[in-house]
């Protein structure tokens, strides 16, 4: 199935982000950058939605060329009016490409910087995983990949709280988007990403990480 039918909700995302969630979904999007001790100049952005985090990025740093990835037309359509009203952001250093992230090839270490904000709660574990592992090849050996998303926190009285808004999220998505995904994917995150820092909120049911990529291989001593 595609996710075309985000088209429905993308004109109110954001104002039913803001009345359910306040600033905490952009605050859980934006934490990795914080952390990002280098230049990065080409970051690839998974369902990045209406663009709220492409501009962030875009603003932390002008020089980078962002590729967002995004099934919804209408998301995207979102995104490239609100990179043109933002005049510290260079519009020309962003593209986005209309399609299923399943379906694309990026080549082997083409990106300092991969976002997936509250996307792999759209897929699968079997399709979460492959994306990751892809993901993982297309990140060059020194970059960032950056998630945030809803978990299920091991602890009563959060676990029963968080399983139950998120069951009511999917369903949610159901009637609104026709989404087919009913539970949060099982992550198995490449062992080679190292976990740079992490961020909780709402007791753990929103969860951020920094991951940096798979580092270069230590030279072997003469
Ligand atoms: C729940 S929204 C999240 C949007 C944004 N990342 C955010 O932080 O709010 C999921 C987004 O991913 C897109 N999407 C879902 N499945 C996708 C897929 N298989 N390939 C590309 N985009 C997808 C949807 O169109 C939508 O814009």
């Amino acid at each position: 199935m595609t996710f075309r039918s985000f088209d429905t909700i993308a004109p109110s995302y954001s104002f039913f982000e803001k009345f359910v969630f306040g600033n905490a979904l952009q605050k859980a999007r934006s934490f990795g950058l914080k952390s990002i001790n280098r230049e990065i100049t080409r970051a690839l952005l998974v369902g990045d939605g209406n663009g709220r985090f492409a501009v962030k990025l875009m603003k932390a740093f002008p020089n980078c060329q962002v590729v967002s990835v995004d099934s919804s037309p209408r998301m995207l359509e979102l995104s490239i009016i609100r990179i043109n009203k933002e005049p510290a952001v260079n519009p020309a250093n962003f593209t986005s490409i209309t399609q299923d992230i399943r379906g694309i090839e990026f080549p082997e270490n083409d990106f300092d910087f991969i976002g997936l904000h509250f996307i792999l709660d759209c897929f699968s574990t079997k399709d979460c995983n492959a994306l990751l592992r892809s993901a993982n090849g297309w990140l060059n050996p020194l970059g960032f990949l950056s998630y945030a998303d809803f978990e299920i926190p091991p602890k009563q009285p959060m676990r029963f709280i968080s399983r139950s808004f998120i069951a009511f999220l999917y369903a949610a998505f159901k009637v609104t988007s026709n989404t087919q995904t009913r539970n949060l994917p099982e992550i198995e995150w490449p062992p080679n990403l190292v976990m740079n820092s992490q961020y909780n909120q709402i007791g753990g049911m929103l969860c951020s990480k920094l991951f940096v990529g798979p580092q270069l291989p230590e030279r072997s001593k003469p």
